[in-house]
């Protein structure tokens, strides 16, 4: 009840403010939150995680916000996390990311990160989800699964000189021209407006090699409560700061 009221009165106070078109989140805390619940399988954490990903969904669209990325797993956490909890990140990313994807007809689904780093049936889901949705115009989503910000970057180096170099193109050549727009147009998902808000949960104040070279203008909120326990509340809190802060600039 209080909650509602809180709820409509952040709305009001929306109106009239910048809306970011893009908004990244960084969905941390999510063992932290099943330990902190009584929970000893920290799994239940990333199944509340995940499912909590299709209402933050519906927050943002609800907010207006048109363009979201999700960050599901970082290339180092595939690498370093033990293959359980992996291997349970990835059922997760099929079963419930990719499986929203296709039965919500909203979002257009991209994927940035390397897929060659995960197992061949996710990888797979995402792709068909992917392809699905490719018509839909409403908002795009992109999951950054087995994603590194650095490696977005060489990556997309190595591939302006694999076209250099298929263009029989020299090095000379291509270090005199080498322009932003060339690794822009190389980004995993290239394309999207960088994102205006990068929202944090669980208290870390880091960007962890999030979106390396899309952030260099991006607000930054942080937020305490875990992954799990983020409401739309906090969105609401989140993008009247930001909305504040862009009225501000703009003076
Ligand atoms: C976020 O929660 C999900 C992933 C990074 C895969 P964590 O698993 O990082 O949970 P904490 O931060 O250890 O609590
Ligand atoms: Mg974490």
């Amino acid at each position: 009840m209080l909650y509602g009221l809180y709820t409509r009165r952040l709305r009001r106070q929306l109106r009239g403010l910048p809306v970011p078109r893009h908004v990244a989140i960084v969905m941390d805390g999510n063992r932290r939150w099943a330990r902190g619940a009584g929970y000893e399988d920290v799994r239940i954490g990333h199944r509340f995680g995940a499912n909590h990903l299709e209402q933050f969904l519906l927050w943002c669209a609800d907010a207006g916000i048109t363009c979201v990325t999700a960050w599901v797993a970082s290339a180092d956490n595939m690498r370093k996390r033990d293959s359980a909890e992996v291997g349970y990140l990835m059922e997760l990313t099929e079963s419930v990311l990719a499986a929203h994807v296709r039965r919500d007809h909203r979002w257009r689904l991209h994927v940035a990160g390397r897929l060659d780093l995960l197992p061949d049936t996710t990888a797979r889901a995402l792709k068909e989800a992917a392809e699905l949705s490719r018509d839909r115009t409403a908002g795009d989503l992109t999951l950054a699964i087995g994603y590194s910000g650095r490696l977005e970057v060489l990556d997309a180096v190595r591939s302006v000189l694999d076209d250099a170099a298929a263009a029989g193109r020299s090095l000379d050549d291509v270090a005199d021209t080498l322009s932003e727009q060339d690794i822009s147009s190389n980004l995993y998902v290239p394309g999207l407006p960088d994102p205006d808000l990068v929202i944090r949960t669980s208290g870390e104040l880091r960007m962890s090699d999030f979106l390396l070279w899309q952030t260099t203008g991006s607000d930054i909120e942080f937020c305490d409560l875990y992954w799990p326990a983020f409401r739309e509340v906090d969105l609401l809190r989140a993008l009247r700061t930001y909305g504040h802060r862009r009225l501000e600039r703009s003076r």
